[in-house]
């Protein structure tokens, strides 16, 4: 049986009419016991905004009772938690969610979810609705925290769809957390993105800008230094627009101030945005050693007129006087960003600008993106006149690039002692160990008795474009 569902809509999301709901969380008593002797598993794509969802969602299941499963094949609820960002992203789920039909059929009472980003868009849900029938569940990102309550209604037959269509969203706090590390944490610190970035789907899956009170966030990181961290990632995809929808000044400095202030060895904060950088965050990051000396900072074109065209807010002028003031009130910083290539109408002219701006800023490192039309943005109805193959070659020009300077950066730290905070053994090779330094380099190092969560002092011995390796010389801590 279906329950009744709306869609969701993606012009009624850009009005932004409705109000940002904020509450305190509390589980139906009743659903406690939903999950005894069944087993979940959450597959996570994206951004760190769903990793730090999939912490919550493991938590809800666990309080509900449920255990966790190695695979797909062996859970009783098997939930998936998508990225609209590209296009590549969402066929990549699309194949997978297409792939369980057999097992649907085979075990009907098996329950698939859905939600995350994909969950909010307008075509997105229709087509999954009508073509992908193996879906019992599907919930939108601004439905996070009633999971518990769609779970048991579609786990009780009903096929449930429950997407909020206005784009205003909420704050609840007190969610459930299952983390999946102890040594470094990702604290929330607000939802949402106002900036209508042309190109990007984000707004409209993430809804409005909402900051959580200090006081939680505080709280939060207070709570995960007891448990042991040694780390936390404050996160919102405009951090430096934190506080403004709750009518404060400068908000994102006094924030990271009381982050600093709790004696956490190390803050970093993702992501933040050119147009509301502010000149206090740069002294906050000097005066306090425990916010770590690097960052990310998307700057998608070296082009002018294409910055325009996205909507970005700022000229490359407004980007180069902030990477320079960076680089000389903060020495050692790194500088990282993200870049597009391709977007609609990018001349081969606007292009080699971009390519200046990595020389110019010789960035750290740097994550590069074919531009991906996305339904419902503004940019998808601009003429977008470059062929696949002309993209794919800006991208391979650019990442070289990119690459060549990443390798130079990590040459400059050869012979230095940097220190790093072990996250256990390295995935690619378990006989080393791997960890990051505070300036964000990944570093592999040997050395005995060190365990994830230690931070040790590694002198480096060889660099590569984006690792460096490196032996532990003492346990610092
Ligand atoms: N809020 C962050 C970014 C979130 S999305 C910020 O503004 O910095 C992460 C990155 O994906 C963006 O920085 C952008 O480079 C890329 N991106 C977003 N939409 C895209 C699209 N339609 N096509 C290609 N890349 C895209
Ligand atoms: Fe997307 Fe722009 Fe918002 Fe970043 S700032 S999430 S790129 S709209
Ligand atoms: Fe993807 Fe949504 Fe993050 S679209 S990048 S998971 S905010």
């Amino acid at each position: 049986m279906n329950r009744p569902y709306q869609l969701p809509d993606h012009s009624a999301e850009r009005n932004r009419l409705g109000s940002v709901l904020r509450k305190d969380y509390a589980m139906n008593e009743d659903l406690r016991y939903l999950g005894l002797g069944k087993k979940y598993y959450i597959r996570t794509y994206g951004c760190q905004a769903n990793v730090r969802d999939s912490e919550t969602l493991s938590g809800m299941f666990e309080r509900m009772g449920f255990l966790e499963a190695n695979t797909i094949e062996e859970a009783d609820v098997a939930l998936f938690n998508t990225c609209a960002v590209r296009r590549a992203a969402e066929e990549h789920v699309l194949g997978e969610i297409g792939s369980l039909k057999p097992l649907k059929q085979k075990h009907p009472e098996k329950i698939f979810a859905l939600c995350g980003c994909m969950a909010q868009e307008e075509e997105m849900v229709s087509r999954i609705a009508k073509q992908y029938r193996q879906i019992d569940l599907l919930f939108g990102t601004h439905n996070l925290w009633r999971f518990p309550e769609l779970l048991e209604e579609a786990m009780n037959g009903r096929r449930t769809i429950e997407v909020e269509s206005q784009g205003t969203g909420s704050v609840v706090e007190g969610m459930p957390v299952k983390r999946s590390r102890s040594h470094k944490a990702f604290i929330n610190i607000m939802y949402g993105c106002d900036k209508f970035c042309t190109y990007c789907i984000v707004p409209y899956t993430r809804g409005k800008e909402r900051s959580r009170e200090a006081e939680y966030i505080i709280r939060e990181i207070n709570e995960v230094k007891a448990l042991g961290a040694k780390e936390v990632t404050l996160l919102g995809q405009n951090v430096n627009a934190y506080g403004k929808d709750l009518g404060e000044k400068d908000g994102f400095t006094k924030l990271l101030r009381a982050a600093a202030e709790t004696g956490i060895e190390r803050i970093r904060f993702y992501t933040s945005h050119p147009r509301d950088y502010s000149e206090t965050t740069i002294d906050a990051m000097r005066e306090y050693q425990n916010i770590m000396p690097s960052l990310h900072l998307p700057v998608q074109s070296g082009s002018d007129e294409i910055l325009k065209k996205m909507n970005r807010g700022y000229t490359i002028g407004r980007f180069y006087e902030l990477y320079e003031r960076m680089k000389e009130k903060i020495p050692g910083i790194t500088f990282t960003t993200d870049l597009i290539v391709g977007f609609p109408t990018e001349t081969n002219e606007q292009f080699e600008e971009t390519l200046k701006l990595a020389d110019t800023c010789r960035f750290d490192s740097a994550f590069t993106f074919v531009y991906s039309p996305r339904e419902g943005t503004p940019a998808a109805n601009m003429e977008d006149d470059i062929s696949p193959k002309e993209k794919k070659e800006r991208l391979a020009v650019l990442n070289e690039r990119i690459g060549k300077y990443a390798r130079m950066n990590n040459e400059a730290a050869l012979g230095k002692t940097l220190k790093v905070l072990c996250d256990g053994p390295s995935r690619k090779n378990p006989s080393v160990l791997a960890g990051y330094s505070e300036e964000n380099r990944l570093v592999n190092f040997t050395g005995e008795g060190i365990r994830e969560g230690d931070i040790v002092d590694v002198k480096i011995t060889d660099a590569k474009s984006f690792s460096l390796d490196g032996e532990a010389v003492t346990s610092s801590k």
